[in-house]
């Protein structure tokens, strides 16, 4: 070896050994944060709801599960309850049943959590519902009824712990939006507002809650395999109830829980979680509008071509 070797090889190895010295350190303090925490996840009957719900319990959460099907809660806190884990200790998951886009009942569910559990470090606000159809056929009442369930719900339920939180001086608030939370797709329309407001109420609050040591983590996925598409609703308000190719050819619920449960463990701050398309599509948004809105309209022709025929 010649000396050159000598010096650089030394520093490589040192470097490489710090690196993985502090990713340890990293994911020791991230499950040291979400262990015995109190994490409330709303829409925890199916999906990526469900799959968080077994992620932060298995990671020792003292989960609280929020839904409006009592059954499916019920069903879900027993395949929680058959989890095994070794020396791992579990705390007992609770449950709370509200419609969330009823404002009463959600503030009277932010008190019924916070007199089960005393306080709340984690809010991760995931129920949603999604849509689909041309603007010219929709009812008003489906641009309501989307905006009540996918905004004012969460931003109601956020609202409702936030004094308990700054109280105690701390706290996380998650929110799961979308890919169409910073970009708009053709016939998605009440969908991807509900979703854009959303990113924009929570940015805002980041900036609002440093001083009370709360985070904000705004974390927007492309497709999940979920029944998200399935549950849509339609122009009138019926129920679409068509498994989306795209939906069914997107990521696992399980890989999504685990990038929510990493990001709430490093308090990201904003998460894409979506392939180089779409993402490609978030920076022509931004970067080359022009470019970007005739490909949007060349995907509405396409898809109302498909509709027509
Ligand atoms: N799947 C995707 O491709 C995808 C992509 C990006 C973002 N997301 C977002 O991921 C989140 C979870 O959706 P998912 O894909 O897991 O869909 P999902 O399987 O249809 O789950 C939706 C959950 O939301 C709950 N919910 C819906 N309306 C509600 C209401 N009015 N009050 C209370 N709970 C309500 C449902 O609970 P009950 O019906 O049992 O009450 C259910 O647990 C949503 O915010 C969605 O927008 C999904
Ligand atoms: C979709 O709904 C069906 C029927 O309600 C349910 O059995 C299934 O677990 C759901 N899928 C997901 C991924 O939540």
């Amino acid at each position: 070896m010649d000396l050159t070797s000598w010096v650089i090889l030394p520093f490589l190895l040192g470097s490489v050994g710090i690196y993985g010295l502090l990713k340890l350190l990293q994911r020791l303090r991230s499950s040291a944060y979400i262990q015995d925490a109190v994490v409330v996840i709303t829409g925890a009957t199916s999906g990526l709801g469900k799959e968080c719900a077994k992620v932060f319990y298995e990671a020792g959460a003292q989960v609280v599960l929020c839904g409006r099907n009592e059954e499916g809660l019920k069903d879900v806190i027993k395949q929680l309850c058959l989890i095994r884990g070794g020396a791992m200790k579990f705390h007992k998951p609770h449950m709370v049943i509200f419609d969330l886009s009823d404002v009463e009942a959600v503030a009277s569910a932010a008190r019924e959590i916070l007199h089960l559990v005393g306080k709340v470090d984690i809010l991760i606000n995931n129920a949603g519902v999604s849509y689909r159809g041309a603007i010219v056929d929709t009812k008003l009442s489906v641009d309501r009824t989307i905006m009540d369930t996918n905004y004012f719900g969460p931003v109601a339920l956020t609202k409702a712990l936030l004094p308990s939180m700054i109280q105690k001086k701390g706290g996380h608030i998650v929110v799961i939006s979308s890919v169409q939370g910073k970009i708009s797709i053709p016939f998605r329309s009440a969908y991807s507002a509900s979703k854009h407001a959303t990113q924009a109420f929570f940015d805002c609050l980041r900036a609002e809650m440093v001083p009370h040591d709360i985070a904000v983590t705004v974390i927007s996925p492309g497709y999940i395999q979920t029944n998200l598409s399935l549950n849509a609703v339609t122009e009138d308000g019926s129920r679409y109830g068509v498994m989306d190719k795209t939906t069914a050819e997107g990521r696992t619920p399980e890989e999504v829980a685990q990038i929510v449960l990493r990001a709430v463990g490093e308090r990201s701050k904003d998460v894409l979680v979506a392939g180089p398309l779409p993402t490609l599509a978030v920076y022509l948004r931004v970067l080359a509008p022009k470019l970007f809105f005739s490909l949007m309209a060349a995907r509405a022709k396409k898809e109302r071509k498909f509709k027509d025929s």
